[in-house]
C-alpha cells in the first residue's frame, strides 16, 4: 500500500545532502564479482587495529547488557595523563564527528557564521547548516589553508573556525608560524576548532603541537580520533580537548551513552600499546613516499600529503570520476574529486605495500 507523507522538515536541514562514504568492500565484490579489493577511499588503517585492542574488545563482550559510563572515564583519565592535561579538558565522543555535531548544537544559533576552508572536511559545513547557521567558506592555496583569507572573513556574526590539520582531502599541513599567530589574533569570543584526525601521521618536524597552546587560549578546541591511526573507525570513539567550560557545555547535549564499552576498552588498550600506532605510522610514511615516487614516474603530482592519503592531481582533462570507475574494474576503489571538490583528482588512501603496489600496477594498466 503506497500512502502519501507531506509533513515538512525543518527548512534548514530541506536541502541538504546525504553523506556520500567511500564504496564499501563488500559492495564492490557484489556488484564486480572480484574477490581481491583494495580499499583505499576512506583513510582507515590497513593493518587493523593493536591486538590489545582486540583483546580488551573480547573481555568486554560478555558485558554487552550493561550499559557504558557516559563519560568514558578511564579513557579519559589515560589520554589526560598522556597529554599533560586535566580530565576536565577532555570530551570523548562517538567518532570525533560526534564532537563536531555537539559543538555545532552547542554553540551555533540560526545566522551565526562559521569559517572553514573550501575543501575541507564536509561535516563542519553540514553541521553548521542543520543548526541555521551560515557556513562561510574560503578557497585553499595550493590545497592549503588561507589562514590570512579566513581572518580576513571574521565578523561580528563569527562563532566558530575550523582548521583541518592536515586538511582532509588535501593532507597538506598549515606551515606553524602561521597558524599560532592566526590562533593568537582571533578574538577570544571566537571558537576555534583544529581537527587532527591525522596528527599521528605527520612527520614534518616544523607541525604547530596545540595542546599546550591550551594554557593560553582558552578558544581553541583540539579533535582527535581512534578511527585512524587506531584502526577503530568501526567502534566510533574519538575526543576532543579543549576549556573544561566548553565540555560542560557539550555533555549537556551529547546522548548520555554516547560511546559503548567496546569501544571505550578497546581505545583505553590501544594507548597502552604505542608501538603499534608508531609502527603504523613508519610504514604510512613509506608506503606515501612509494607512491608519491611511482605516481611521477606516471606524470602525476600530489598534494604535499601528511596524511594517510594523498590526492592526485590528473591534469588537464581528465576527471577523477572516469578513473574511479576504471579502477574499480581493477578491484581497486578510492575517492573521486568529483566528490570532493576537484572534479580532476581523486583522493587514494595509504594501504598495505601489496595494495599500494596493486594501485600503481592497476594505473600503469589503465594508461600504459
Ligand atoms: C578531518 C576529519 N575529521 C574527523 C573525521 C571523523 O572521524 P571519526 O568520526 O571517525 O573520529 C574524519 C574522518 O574521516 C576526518 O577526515
Amino acid at each position: 500500500m503506497h500512502i502519501t507523507h507531506n509533513i515538512p522538515t525543518r527548512k534548514e536541514i530541506e536541502h541538504l545532502g546525504v553523506y556520500v562514504p567511500g564504496k564499501p568492500i563488500e559492495e564492490v565484490k557484489r556488484e564486480l564479482g572480484l574477490e581481491r579489493i583494495a580499499k583505499l577511499a576512506s583513510n582507515e588503517n590497513p593493518y587493523g587495529c593493536s591486538d590489545l585492542a582486540t583483546q580488551a574488545m573480547i573481555r568486554e563482550v560478555g558485558k554487552a547488557s550493561l550499559y557504558p559510563e557516559g563519560t568514558a572515564p578511564d579513557l579519559v583519565e589515560k589520554l589526560g595523563a598522556k597529554l599533560g592535561v586535566s580530565k576536565e579538558s577532555i570530551i570523548v565522543g562517538n567518532g570525533s564527528d560526534e564532537i563536531i555535531r555537539l559543538l555545532t548544537r552547542s554553540y551555533i544559533s540560526a545566522g551565526d557564521e562559521a569559517i572553514m576552508a573550501d575543501v575541507t572536511f564536509p561535516r563542519y559545513e553540514t553541521n553548521v547548516q542543520i543548526e541555521g547557521g551560515v557556513p562561510i567558506t574560503v578557497p585553499l592555496t595550493n590545497g592549503v589553508h588561507d589562514l590570512a583569507s579566513m581572518l580576513s572573513r571574521i565578523t561580528s556574526a563569527t562563532k566558530m573556525i575550523f582548521i583541518c590539520n592536515p586538511n582532509n582531502p588535501t593532507g597538506t599541513i598549515v606551515a606553524a608560524q602561521e597558524l599560532l599567530s592566526f590562533i593568537e589574533q582571533v578574538p577570544s569570543h571566537i571558537l576555534v576548532v583544529i581537527d587532527e584526525a591525522y596528527y599521528e601521521y605527520v612527520t614534518d618536524k616544523t607541525y604547530l603541537h596545540t595542546i599546550p597552546l591550551l594554557a593560553k587560549h582558552s578558544n581553541l578546541i583540539i579533535l582527535r580520533t581512534f578511527s585512524k591511526i587506531y584502526g577503530l573507525a568501526a567502534l566510533r570513539i574519538g575526543y576532543g580537548v579543549m576549556h573544561p567550560t566548553i565540555v560542560q557545555a557539550l555533555i549537556k547535549v551529547k546522548e548520555p551513552f554516547n560511546t559503548n564499552r567496546l569501544a571505550q576498552a578497546a581505545a583505553v588498550a590501544s594507548l597502552e600499546d604505542e608501538s603499534f600506532a608508531v609502527q603504523c605510522a613508519q610504514r604510512n610514511e613509506a608506503g606515501r613516499t612509494f607512491l608519491q615516487a611511482e605516481l611521477a614516474k606516471l606524470g602525476l603530482a600530489c598534494y604535499p600529503s601528511q596524511a594517510n592519503f594523498l590526492m592526485v592531481k590528473l591534469g588537464e582533462g581528465r576527471q577523477g570520476h572516469d578513473l574511479f570507475q576504471a579502477l574499480l574494474a581493477h578491484g581497486v576503489i578510492v575517492r573521486s574529486g568529483n566528490l570532493l571538490g576537484y572534479a580532476d583528482t581523486i583522493r587514494v588512501s595509504i594501504g598495505t605495500e601489496q595494495e599500494n603496489e596493486q594501485f600503481i600496477h592497476a594505473l600503469q594498466d589503465i594508461w600504459g
